[in-house]
């Protein structure tokens, strides 16, 4: 098996830490560049996570930071879900500094020296990096092998009744990435709510053993509040969805799909309208995970992340 060269742009985060690790504990992705975002806690505090994270599993992969903000909007801090640091008050070691440049340079040039079709682009937050580096150097979509995504959901959101966080940050971003000519896949709110995290869960992941990114894990999943939109009875752990996708498809169930996303100033803004019916009988521009296979999610992310430092 020849590892997937991975560029992963995020924005750390609870569930983004989980899945950096989860992709860095994994012989199937090469990762070789992670960029970042502001997100929901500010880029002074989601490139500080990175470093850390990265550091932790011991990698010495480039940390490169990107935009605070959206295109089109200012920086809006949104602290309920991951705490002011963005780890849920979890404290990591500090990592090395940051590698020189900007995110959107740092994604093009490492698309430049790439061949065709080979790279695999993960987006865990808000993609304004990712928008930027395909705005300025459009060509480079052909050394795309297929771009996951984290972002979405068919039914309601979660930061309006109608938008998904990542989707909302910046849906002039998304709705640039959905029109890219290469293949795309997509986990929504409606497929993460699948990865519950419940106490329960947390229980039965306890019993693993594994090092400090383990422990780390761990901490930061007692650390989270249940979600009201669960009903309280856990949390969805979205991020690492996008990496288990990548690991392992047969966790899934999906479909081709025509996605688009609310550029509108309305309470709709940032809301993906996805056609799994295809009513608008539109050409599909993303493979929508659709039903996961949870207790192999979660099995998968424990025996991953157990294996690290
Ligand atoms: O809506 C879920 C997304 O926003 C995830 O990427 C998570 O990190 C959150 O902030
Ligand atoms: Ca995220």
């Amino acid at each position: 098996m020849t590892p997937r060269p991975t560029i992963i742009d995020c924005d750390p985060g609870t569930d983004d830490a989980i899945a950096l690790w989860l992709a860095l504990a994994s012989p199937e992705l090469d990762v070789r560049l992670v960029t970042v975002a502001g997100g929901n806690v500010g880029l002074d505090r989601t490139t500080a996570n990175a470093r850390a994270i990265v550091a932790l599993a011991g990698r010495a992969i480039p940390v490169v930071a990107g935009a605070e903000r959206s295109l089109m909007a200012p920086f809006r801090a949104e602290t309920a879900v991951h705490g002011d640091d963005g780890l849920g008050g979890v404290r990591l070691p500090e990592g090395p500094p940051l590698a020189p440049g900007i995110a959107a340079d740092a994604i093009r040039a490492l698309l430049r020296s790439a061949p065709a079709r080979s790279v695999t682009v993960v987006g865990l937050g808000p993609v304004t990096n990712l928008a930027l580096a395909f705005a300025t150097e459009p060509a480079l979509v052909d050394r795309v092998a297929e771009i996951a995504l984290m972002s979405g959901a068919w039914s309601e959101g979660n930061i309006t009744p109608a938008a998904e966080f990542n989707a909302w940050n910046d849906p002039e971003a998304l709705a640039m990435l959905l029109g890219l000519g290469c293949r795309r896949s997509m986990a929504t709110l409606d497929l993460t709510a699948q990865a519950l995290v419940t106490p329960q869960v947390i229980e039965d992941l306890a019993r693993h053993q594994g090092g400090a990114c383990w422990q780390a894990t761990l901490a930061i999943l007692r650390a989270l509040p249940p979600s009201r939109r669960m009903g309280h009875r856990g949390f969805p752990l979205h991020d690492p969805c996008t990496i288990a996708w990548l690991l392992a498809p047969k966790l899934f169930g999906a479909r081709d799909a025509h996605a688009e996303v609310d550029c509108g100033p309305g309470p709709g803004r940032g809301r993906t309208v996805i056609d799994r019916w295809d009513r608008l009988r539109r050409p599909p521009n993303l493979m929508l995970q659709e039903t996961l296979d949870s207790t192999g999610f979660f099995t998968l992310l424990a025996e991953r992340i157990a294996r690290l430092p």
